[in-house]
């Protein structure tokens, strides 16, 4: 459905805040049972910063980064991205920023099984209508040393080389957010690094703003704040 594209800033909302969530609520309703996955969550990401967001299992931080990012519709409770109410945006207006401008590294890597790894790395370039830079490929998929695996197809990959794939994917079109779920999750402690220097690299030539889900004290370390999530609600940044 068509909604009204709508500019509603919430008040005193500082123009460096790139990324901003207000009383942001997700429950899950299953028969009688009341799950708050996200509740009640306040917080401001500004321009260029990168905060990472920890705490245990089942806490709801893939569910609020979902939100955060537009790909799942919060319960109650707003987004604002660049200003604007993500959820008051019309569909193909959002759609196309999210496209070009949102990227997104999932926990599942959400790769498209029948595709390659060639051809899901570029599937948001092709979505976006955009013009594919053979030399950034080629750089992004050497860095991530997924270079001789490019005609595999996912289930033809390992779980860690898949991550890298999906992170590829993340970055193709050079979002100016790059939204990260455990993105290490499935790599060695080598490898692991290895992402998160080349995020931080990316982050820094691209000015990108980058909000990662760590269980990793040590990556949870490098980040400019850290914000923590118990039981939905989040607190610390
Ligand atoms: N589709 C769903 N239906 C019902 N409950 C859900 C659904 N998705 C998530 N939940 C519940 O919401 C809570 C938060 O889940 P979420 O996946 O956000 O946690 P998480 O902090 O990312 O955990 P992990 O570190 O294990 O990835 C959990 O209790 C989970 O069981
Ligand atoms: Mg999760």
């Amino acid at each position: 459905m068509k909604k009204k594209r709508a500019f509603s800033p919430p008040p005193g909302l500082d123009p460096d805040c790139v990324l901003a969530a207000r009383a942001l609520t997700k429950t899950y309703f299953q028969g009688d049972l009341h799950i708050k996955a996200v509740n009640d969550v306040y917080l401001n990401v500004k321009r260029g910063e990168f905060v990472s967001i920890v705490g245990s299992s089942g806490s709801g931080k893939s569910t609020l980064l979902h939100m955060l990012a537009g790909l799942d519709q919060p319960t109650s409770g707003r987004v604002y991205l660049g200003g604007e109410d993500i959820f008051e945006m019309d569909d193909g207006a959002f759609s196309e920023f999210r496209c070009k401008r949102i990227g997104f590294i999932f926990q599942s890597f959400n790769l498209l099984p029948v595709l390659t790894a060639k051809e899901n790395i570029l599937m948001p370039q092709k979505i976006a209508g955009g013009t594919h830079f053979p030399h950034y490929f080629r750089e992004l998929t050497e860095l991530l040393k997924i270079d001789d695996r490019l005609n595999h197809l996912p289930s033809e990959l390992s779980g860690g080389q898949q991550q890298r794939v999906a992170a590829a994917r993340a970055l193709i079109n050079k979002p100016d957010i790059l939204f990260a779920d455990e993105p290490t999750g499935n790599l060695d402690a080598a490898s692991a690094k290895e992402l998160i220097d080349l995020l931080l690299a990316t982050r820094a030539e691209l000015s990108q703003t980058l909000v990662m889900v760590t269980h990793d004290p040590a990556i949870a370390a490098r980040a400019d704040r850290v914000y923590t999530m118990t039981n939905g609600v989040i607190s610390g940044g």
